[in-house]
């Protein structure tokens, strides 16, 4: 048997998604907590970046020790080996958040009880549904006076687009919340604000008729439990594992962070529910976990990750085969071997070198600047992982050095971080001085000044240009192609892979070529496979 069969069926890799201050950070150290993995609350700080200046971003990647932008934790909970993919909630950072969905096989959804569906879960959720990745959906902050459960429901399966099957139940809210009723397992879990819950305060109900309801909740809330009981079972069908891991159906659970509630019932119910690693697609082919060669893809890379080392690790998700240590492995755009020495597994506090890895897995590699994202590595195939796209930017400026002295410094950094994807550099193929940045929000611009001049210590400014709208284009004819790029040669430009992009100063600039060219196809991503524009 493939050794790396047996861990197979045991990991899950899950990404948590959702609007800022829904409280994924509390939800995840909550999970780390109930698993073993830490133990004392307050190890994992408050993200708090909706509001972060730049500063206070990279120094709360400092106090966590484990960076908001690139935070794995591995784990060992229920028989399974968890991995949790933090991702950034900032929308400045969307483009992070997209490709680390890109390494998970399910997501879990926060949705803050009081605000509902936000701008963000919404966008979250669309990248999930395009990947079919499995969502369950935690509803927190029962604690508060929110909107009505039936409310939120109905809004998730609205605005999200995915029909839904409540797991538990909750039995009033704000102060009147008493618990929430186990749907599956006909148990009745009380609250007690800030306690952890005791096994007597986990009640078994025979049905709904049972006296104990009454004793537990008194009769105007267990009447409404009855009440909500039957309305939910006449609109939800039985819960159907198929149509969540198809990513058609949501599981949905309640409870509030916090207060430690509800979450050990998430994360026990998840380690019989959530997907084993699934199969991966590449340009070439669909590759399948359990083969026996080795693959995976660089999904991230994270420069300066320990100040005082100055080194750049690569996150790989491991796809099919195992990984080993010392193993020479090609990787695939470079052309050339690779091994390596230290393979990284990130713990939840920590990191550790590692001997192998398996598929669902995500490692952390020493990177000398030969990988940039969306790497293929494998055991000597020449194919390509989809799925790691760059999203077209939306604030493009000229970058210039502001101090000459340090121009080595500056190009050095400038071409890091872009490979890191902090920030998008296109530049004319004749003139490789000239760099047009392009980032999909603000703080992203910003990021990279403090990046720049603390880690590599060069400073940048920026200039304005008329650009607001940058497509990658493809033709079935080759000729076609040059004749355009010919063509348009003033408005195009080169990403750092080399592939050519149309920039446009409006929409309207951009639709007159497009009608000009119906030869062509353009599209908002670098994948090329996307949605046309
Ligand atoms: P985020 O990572 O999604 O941005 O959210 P985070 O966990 O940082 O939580 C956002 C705020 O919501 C925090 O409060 C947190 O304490 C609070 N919170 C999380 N879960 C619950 C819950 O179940 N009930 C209630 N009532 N609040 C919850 P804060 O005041 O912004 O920060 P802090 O001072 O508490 O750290």
């Amino acid at each position: 048997m493939n050794p790396a069969q047996k861990p197979l069926k045991q990991r899950m890799t899950f990404a948590i998604i959702s609007h800022p201050d829904s409280g994924k950070t509390t939800i995840t150290e909550k999970l780390l907590l109930f698993g073993g993995a830490i133990h004392i609350a307050g190890a994992v700080k408050s993200g708090k970046n909706s509001r972060a200046s730049v500063s206070d971003f990279m120094e709360i990647e400092k106090e966590r020790g484990i960076s908001i932008s690139t935070s794995v934790m591995g784990f060992e909970y229920g028989g399974r080996k968890i991995n949790i993919l933090d991702t950034p909630g900032h929308a400045d950072f969307s483009e992070d958040t997209y490709r680390g969905l890109s390494a998970v096989d399910s997501a879990l959804l926060v949705i803050d009880s009081v605000k509902g569906v936000e701008e963000r879960t919404r966008s979250l959720c669309e990248v999930c549904r395009m990947r079919r990745t499995p969502i369950a959906t935690f509803i927190n902050k029962l604690d508060r006076e929110g909107k009505d459960p039936m409310e939120v429901l109905d809004e998730v399966e609205r605005e999200l687009g995915i029909g839904l099957c409540p797991i538990t139940w909750p039995v009033g809210q704000g102060r009147s919340f008493k618990g929430v009723y186990d749907l599956q397992k006909k148990q009745l879990l009380l609250f007690f604000p800030g306690e952890t819950r005791k096994p007597a305060d986990t009640v078994a109900i025979k049905d709904l008729d049972d006296p104990l309801l009454l004793e537990k909740l008194g009769l105007p809330l267990a009447k409404k439990l009855k009440d909500d009981i039957a309305l939910l079972s006449g609109v939800y069908p039985p819960f159907n594992k198929e149509d969540y891991l198809e990513g058609r159906v949501t599981p949905v659970f309640f409870g509030s962070a916090i207060n430690n509630f509800g979450i050990s019932e998430l994360l026990d119910t998840l380690c019989v529910l959530a997907p084993p690693p699934s199969p991966k697609h590449s340009q070439e082919r669909v590759v399948n976990p359990d083969e026996d060669k080795f693959t995976g893809f660089v999904f991230k890379i994270h420069a300066n990750m320990n100040p005082r080392h100055r080194n750049r690790v690569a996150f790989l998700r491991i796809c099919s085969g195992s990984f080993e240590r010392n193993k020479s492995y090609y990787h695939v755009r470079a052309g050339k071997p690779f091994r390596s020495a230290n393979p990284t597994a990130f713990m939840a506090q920590d990191s550790e070198i590692i001997e192998a890895a398996f598929p669902g897995d995500i490692i952390g590699i020493n990177d000398t600047g030969s990988f940039k994202i969306g790497d293929t590595i494998t055991e000597g195939e020449a194919i390509n992982f989809r799925g790691i796209p760059s999203f077209a930017p939306q604030i493009f400026r000229y970058i210039v050095n502001a101090d000459p002295l340090k121009e080595k410094q500056y190009k050095r950094g400038l071409d890091q971080l872009a490979e890191e994807g902090v920030v998008q550099i296109f530049s004319r193929p004749q003139q490789p001085n000239v760099r047009v940045l392009g980032v999909v929000g603000q703080l992203q611009l910003e990021v990279l000044q403090y990046r720049m001049e603390h880690e590599y210590g060069a400073k940048c400014n920026y200039k304005p240009i008329d650009l607001s709208l940058a497509h990658w284009f493809t033709a079935a004819d080759p000729k076609v192609l040059e004749a355009f790029i010919d063509e348009q040669s003033r408005r195009i430009l080169v990403d750092i892979r080399g592939e050519h992009v149309l920039m446009s100063e409006s929409v309207w600039q951009f639709e007159r070529t497009k009608a000009n060219n119906p030869a062509l196809s353009f599209y908002s991503t670098s994948e090329l496979s996307g949605e046309t524009a």
